[in-house]
């Protein structure tokens, strides 16, 4: 129970990497809010893990619009009484050669994987300010730290987020705040369903572990940076890329 009376804000908590690391906090102790835009998916998320115990609450929010992240992080406070942890890892892909990439498509991927971030934190600092403290976990990529053909505005959003991560921790620690990244390889999530099977072959042959990462991996790197057990970690970049990067 590394997360007991914590309260936790996760975005993109109704699938994939969230869905796994709601699963997770929770079962560390925490409450927690799944913020998404998946309403249905996030709903009965909700209600399957209220079904014992009342920790979870579901939240429609799309990250890239400050008044709903606003009221997000107030329901955070009304419902369970403050917000120690957010993990901002909602998140969209894109595939297109960057000399066809629309000005549209290039922002979208943008506001959601980058500007959203920002958004969030910004929020969730100024509670956590008022508190003494707390946890940001921004979710990155390996992404952020090698390029990739056909992925520029989703290698450039997480190569700001992983920049975004080390400016708020520098900022924020004297709040008691800590603030660090994960650094998933390729995980078995919804994300990767528009992928072809030899590409999904050859994206497994660039990871030394000799497979995709599964959510559950991410989600147990996100909590160890939650806890307390990561006391003096801060503005941290953690690679869960089954040695994606070591080669
Ligand atoms: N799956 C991978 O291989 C992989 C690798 C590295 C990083 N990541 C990152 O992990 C994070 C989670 O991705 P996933 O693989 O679990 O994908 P996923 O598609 O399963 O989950 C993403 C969630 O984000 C939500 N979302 C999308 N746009 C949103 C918005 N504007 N506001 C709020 N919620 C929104 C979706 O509804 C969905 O529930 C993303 O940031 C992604 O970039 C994934």
């Amino acid at each position: 129970m590394r997360l007991k009376d914590k309260v936790a804000i996760i975005t993109g908590g109704a699938s994939g990497i969230g869905e796994a690391t709601v699963r997770d906090m929770v079962q560390e102790g925490a409450k927690v809010i799944i913020a998404d835009i998946a309403d249905e998916k996030g709903q009965q998320l909700a209600e399957e893990l209220n079904q014992s115990e009342k920790t979870t609450a579901y939240c429609h929010v799309d990250v890239t619009k400050e008044e709903e992240v606003k009221k997000m992080v107030e329901m955070a406070n009304d419902k369970f009484g403050g917000l120690d942890i957010l993990f901002s890892n909602a998140g969209i892909g894109d595939q297109a050669a960057s000399d066809q990439l629309s000005l549209e498509e290039w922002q979208k991927v943008i506001d959601i994987n980058l500007t959203g971030l920002f958004l969030c934190a910004k929020h969730a600092i100024s509670v956590m300010k008022n508190k003494g403290g707390g946890s940001i976990i921004n979710c990155a990529s390996i992404l952020g730290h090698v390029g990739q053909a056909q992925t520029a505005s989703y290698t450039a959003a997480k190569g700001g987020v992983v920049n975004l991560t080390r400016a708020l921790a520098a900022e924020y620690a004297k709040d008691g705040i800590r603030v660090n990244a994960v650094c998933p390889g390729y995980i078995n999530t919804p994300l990767l369903d528009e992928l072809e099977e030899d590409m999904l072959k050859h994206l497994i042959s660039l990871h030394p572990i000799g497979r995709l990462g599964e959510p559950k991996e991410v989600a147990k790197a996100t909590t160890f940076l939650a806890s307390d057990d990561a006391s003096f970690i801060t503005g941290a970049n953690l690679l869960v890329d089954g040695g994606y990067t070591a080669i």
